[in-house]
């Protein structure tokens, strides 16, 4: 089991990493959980005595205030007060919500993360955004607060659909060509199926809590980890317009590679990338920069009317703030 120390809390990884499970010092603990979650994911946790398991309904579409009424709702008529505990067990959105009501209810109550994932687990577990959807905009409701442990185990990936698990490995990619080129040579000499889920999450996480570290409230380094998601942002919403959503991780993928074309990158380099993402993964079409333009021009990173991206230059390092005009893209 591995440790690794974010700002004020521990991120455990391993298959004992339950093990941290510490819940001795709590009045009441309650469990989220989705109807997912709750089929493949509860049973292996540690049995907790007397736990009340809230259930919700899984999905993005749910991730809005009127779920956090039912959760609150919950907690209130089972009489939790302040020195309860909440266990978010789930993806990014039960962590991101349930996170988000722990921390509002009675003024805070503490919670765990123990996300079943791979984007929870390389992801959402670090860096303390919590939050929930509202009227049409993403994360629009929410803050920055920390949980007291973040405990992985890969295991739960064995029951995740593939298209979830390649969803998060985008983020993998990601952090490898942003910050690491061995990792970048370990994915890319690495059959996908063959991958070592507990040591690719362990170096993940360790890219993504250094640059937290190092920026907590997303003032300069945390924009290295808007690689990819300018573009990707601007596709996933072409797409959710059309009324044919795709995942996030497609997105991204298709917005790493088009932001690969504008980095300062050897052509070798460039190839590599866009071979790499290709052959591994099936991509819908990318849309003709035309139709993006309007979700560019709306990116909340912009300007003075430029574009702001994150590009790379070299495998394992980016640069910040690279402004383009949309005649320039
Ligand atoms: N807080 C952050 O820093 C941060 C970072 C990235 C993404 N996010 C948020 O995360 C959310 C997306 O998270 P996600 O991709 O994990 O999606 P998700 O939480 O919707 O989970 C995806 C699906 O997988 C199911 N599932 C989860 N674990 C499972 C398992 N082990 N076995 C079987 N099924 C399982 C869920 O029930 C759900 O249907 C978005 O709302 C996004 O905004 C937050």
């Amino acid at each position: 089991m591995k440790e690794i120390k974010a700002i004020d809390y521990s991120i455990w990884i391993g298959k004992n990493s339950f093990s941290k499970l510490d819940i001795s010092n709590y009045s009441q603990v309650a469990i989220l959980v989705d109807e997912n979650t709750k089929r493949d994911c509860l049973s292996k946790l540690p049995q907790i005595e007397n736990a009340l398991i809230i259930e919700i309904k899984s999905g993005e579409e749910y991730k809005n205030i009127s779920t956090c009424n039912l959760i609150w709702e919950q907690l209130t008529i089972n009489n939790f007060d302040r020195n309860s505990l909440l266990i978010n067990l789930g993806g990014g959105v039960i962590g991101d919500m349930g996170g988000f009501c722990a921390a509002t209810y009675k003024r805070g109550l503490e919670f765990i993360h123990i996300p079943t994932t791979l984007l929870a687990m390389v992801d959402a577990s670090v860096g303390g955004k919590l939050g929930i959807d509202f009227k049409g905009f993403k994360n629009q409701i929410g803050l920055f607060n920390n949980p007291k442990a973040v405990l992985i185990s890969p295991e739960f990936l064995e029951t995740l659909a593939e298209n979830e698990l390649k969803s998060g490995f985008a983020e993998v990619v990601k952090h490898a060509l942003i910050s690491d080129n061995s990792l970048w040579v370990k994915l890319k000499n690495t059959p996908f199926n063959e991958l070592d889920w507990e040591s690719i999450i362990n170096t993940s996480v360790q890219i993504k809590n250094k640059i937290v570290l190092a920026d907590p409230f997303e003032k300069g380094e945390r924009k290295k980890l808007n690689f990819g998601h300018t573009f990707g942002h601007a596709i996933e919403s072409y797409y959710l317009e059309k009324g044919t959503p795709i995942s996030h991780g497609e997105a991204v993928f298709m917005g790493m590679i088009l932001e690969t074309k504008i980095s300062d990158l050897s052509e070798t380099d460039k190839n590599e990338i866009k071979n790499y993402v290709l052959s591994n993964f099936a991509l819908p079409y990318t849309p003709k920069k035309s139709s993006l333009h309007k979700f560019l021009i709306n990116d909340k990173k912009n300007q003075n009317g430029k574009i702001n991206f994150t590009l790379l230059n070299g495998i394992g390092n980016c640069s910040l703030d690279n402004l383009f005009s949309l005649d320039e893209l």
